[in-house]
């Protein structure tokens, strides 16, 4: 029996939204906010809460400051969630800002305490965590020789293993990482990271992609149009139940937990595309990345009222 269903590793970030500008700044210039919020933030955090909320036991796994260790703590526990796999670091937490006028929005990024991931990721400690799930899910661009050290041990283990590596063109452009897609059981890529690794953004080329490489499987995520998986050397697709879509930061992310609580089931690959599509689309109809997420039966109804008892 494992302790764990999922652990899900990556790195964390505090999101500093601020939106409603009505210009960009020159530099000098101050303007002001309409509206900010602060936010846990990164893949992992998004991925961790979405599976949290389908009711799985899941162990976050990275690195914060210390001094945000009581609002992680907090905010998670409104997930279920314990941040008790979170290692204090001497650096700050990450921190994203993101700043969005009507037309446009960028971001500013730091680092911090998600410099050291690497380095944690080889600790024994944290791989003694790891084995103790079903299921491990990596949210970051994963070094390939640490993916080497990692993969063999975690499937002797008998964990099961995703990829999310984000929008990482350095990374997906490596030929290094070639064998991490491979070792995975489970790729999650988005268009965008698929063209960078197939030079076409289309599903297509994915599935021929996937299919050269031995990619155990493929997933493509297609954003208003579903998503993919490679079965077989064919594409299955699936598209998502129509939604009024207000935000799409972190659809790929609850997409990926919808597909992992399907695995986690048992299901069909067809069933974990619509559960996985339901989560994403679901979570562009609320702004940010963690108000949207689908509880098990809000999952439930959304699929028989998409897809059919
Ligand atoms: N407008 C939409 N309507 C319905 N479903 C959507 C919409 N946008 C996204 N989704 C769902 O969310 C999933 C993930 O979205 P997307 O393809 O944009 O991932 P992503 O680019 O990885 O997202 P992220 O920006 O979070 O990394 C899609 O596969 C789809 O199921
Ligand atoms: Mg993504």
């Amino acid at each position: 029996m494992k302790r764990w269903d999922v652990a899900v590793v990556g790195e964390i970030y505090a999101d500093h939204v601020f939106s409603g500008f009505q210009r960009w700044p020159a530099p000098g210039e101050e303007v002001h906010a309409d509206h900010y919020v602060r936010e846990l933030g990164g893949g992992a955090v998004n991925t961790a809460c979405a599976l949290a909320r389908l009711q799985r036991r899941v162990r976050l796994i990275g690195l914060i400051g210390e001094a945000d260790r009581t609002w992680f703590e907090t905010r998670l526990k409104g997930f279920g969630l314990s941040a008790d796999g979170l290692r204090s670091d001497a650096l700050n937490t990450g921190v994203t800002v993101s700043v969005s006028t009507a037309e446009d929005r960028s971001f500013y990024t730091y680092l911090g305490a998600n410099r050291r991931l690497t380095e944690l990721l080889d600790e024994a400690t944290i791989r003694a965590e790891l084995i103790t799930a079903r299921h491990v899910h990596f949210a970051m661009p994963l070094m390939a020789d640490l993916a080497k050290r990692l993969f063999p041990l975690l499937h002797k283990a008998g964990c099961t293993t995703s990829l999310d590596v984000g929008f990482s063109p350095d990374w997906l452009r490596d030929p290094a990482n070639r064998w991490t897609c491979r070792a995975v059981d489970y790729f999650f890529p988005n268009q965008s990271e698929a063209q960078v690794l197939t030079g076409d953004e289309s599903a297509e080329a994915f599935r021929d992609w996937s299919s050269s490489m031995d990619i155990r499987h493929g997933v493509i995520k297609l954003g208003a149009a579903g998503a993919a998986a490679i079965v077989n050397g064919g594409l299955l697709r699936v598209a998502p139940p129509h939604v009024d879509a207000v935000d799409m930061t972190g659809a790929g992310d609850a997409f990926d937990a919808g597909f992992i609580d399907g695995v986690l089931n048992g299901e069909s690959t067809e069933n974990c595309l619509r559960r996985a599509c339901i989560c994403g689309a679901l979570c562009t109809t609320r702004i940010g990345a963690l108000e949207g997420l689908p509880d098990f039966s809000l999952l439930r109804s959304t699929y028989e009222h998409t897809y059919g008892p």
